[in-house]
């Protein structure tokens, strides 16, 4: 299907009515046109999360991040400010660090040109001869990077409002959780065999929760009670609240949790923050999965999760309780892995047609909204 032709579906879907809306066309997943133009207009623009704050809390801690074609230091500063440096050597640009660590400096590993944390740079061998070296002018460049509620993110893009204006409507709604203070259990990267939309589409709804996840976080949930958030037109954001019963075994606050009440205290709220960005939000605990594309149907994801602080400090085996937390969230991503990539193969089929959604795929209709808002201009 040629791409103008994929566009203008997209853009017709996008002023249909939720009642009216069919899943998008399936060459939006599969078109490498598609992808291009995603990377220009939504990759390159967007805020996309990096992972959390508490992942590097003292001065020196570093960890890198793939921002698309820009590899980026985080650290912590002496002052506690989270930067982000391009993880680029002033010199002939080699990569300076990998994975994460707790550092002082960083030194580059082909001629030894070194950084402080705050990105000057601080010492060059054998340079004395050379007029053109400027030792302040040297530093590395910085990308912008802002903390909203315990996750860093990070853009490319000096014109993109900040973060907090981004979601300010979101801001109330979560801000009671104290997510903040939830601790990272685990970050892990993963690269799964499929389009990125995919797996944003499927995150949002919870129309498969009782089937594809019947065993794991399909449980314990009531139809009944999944609602959405109110999002204004051009909001890049969407959110749900589904609720869990009693005797869930996550979901539900800890009885030392004082900061929700009422109902809040077995509600969770599911942001997703477009392009990539989408996180569970319990009263106990948090998951999330930041993607990003590597060509049509490959997908890099951080994925992690974070429990609230009264549910660490009240057990008798933290390492325990983690493992197990893990091993569940772990089950959970196994059952999308074979829905998502089942369905990136699915549209790639000639007999394969887009169907219409259920009133509980609202936000697949939101996120519809907004890639025709970025792509179809
Ligand atoms: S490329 Fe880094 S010191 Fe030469
Ligand atoms: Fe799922």
């Amino acid at each position: 299907m040629a791409v103008d032709h994929i566009l203008a579906e997209l853009k017709a879907l996008a002023a249909r009515p939720l009642a009216e809306a069919t899943a998008p066309p399936k060459g939006l997943y599969h078109a490498p046109e598609i992808l291009a133009r995603e990377q220009e207009k939504v990759f390159a623009k967007g805020w996309l999360c990096a992972g959390r704050e508490d992942e590097i809390p003292a001065p020196g801690d570093y960890m890198t991040y793939e921002l698309g074609p820009q590899p980026v230091i985080l650290v912590r500063g002496k002052d506690g400010a989270v930067r982000a440096h391009a993880n680029t050597c002033r010199h002939r640009m080699m990569r300076l660090v990998e994975g994460h660590g707790n550092t002082s400096r960083f030194t580059c590993p082909y001629h030894a040109w070194t950084y402080g944390i705050d990105g000057r740079l601080a010492a060059a061998p054998h340079m004395e001869r050379t007029n053109c070296f400027d030792r302040d002018k040297l530093g590395l460049a910085s990308v912008r990077c802002e903390i909203y509620q315990g996750w860093i993110y990070l853009t490319l893009d000096s014109d993109a409002p900040p973060v907090a204006v981004q979601l300010a409507s979101l801001t109330p709604v979560i801000e009671r959780y104290g997510q903040e203070h939830y601790r990272t259990i685990f970050t892990e990267e993963h690269v799964w065999d499929t389009n990125w939309k995919c797996l944003t589409e499927n995150f949002m709804e919870s129309y498969h929760l009782p089937v594809a996840h019947r065993e794991t976080v399909g449980a314990n949930f009531t139809v009944a009670e999944n609602e959405f958030g109110e999002v204004g037109e051009d909001e890049d954001f969407a959110f749900q609240y589904f609720t869990k019963t009693e005797g869930a075994p996550v979901g539900r606050a800890h009885p030392a949790n004082d900061r929700l009440e009422g109902d809040w205290r077995h509600t969770s709220v599911m942001p997703t923050v477009f392009p990539s960005h989408m996180y569970v939000l319990a009263p106990d605990h948090l998951w999330y999965l930041s993607l990003q594309p590597d060509g049509v149907g490959r997908t890099r994801i951080r994925y992690g999760a974070a429990l609230a602080p009264e549910v660490i400090d009240s057990a008798d085996d933290s390492h325990a309780l983690i493992a197990e937390k893990k091993a569940f969230l772990d089950k959970v991503q196994v059952e999308d892995r074979h829905v998502v990539e089942g369905i990136f193969r699915g549209a790639g089929s000639p007999l394969a047609t887009s169907g219409p959604l259920s009133w509980m795929e609202q936000e697949n209709h939101q996120f519809a909204r907004y890639l025709a808002r970025r792509l179809c201009d």
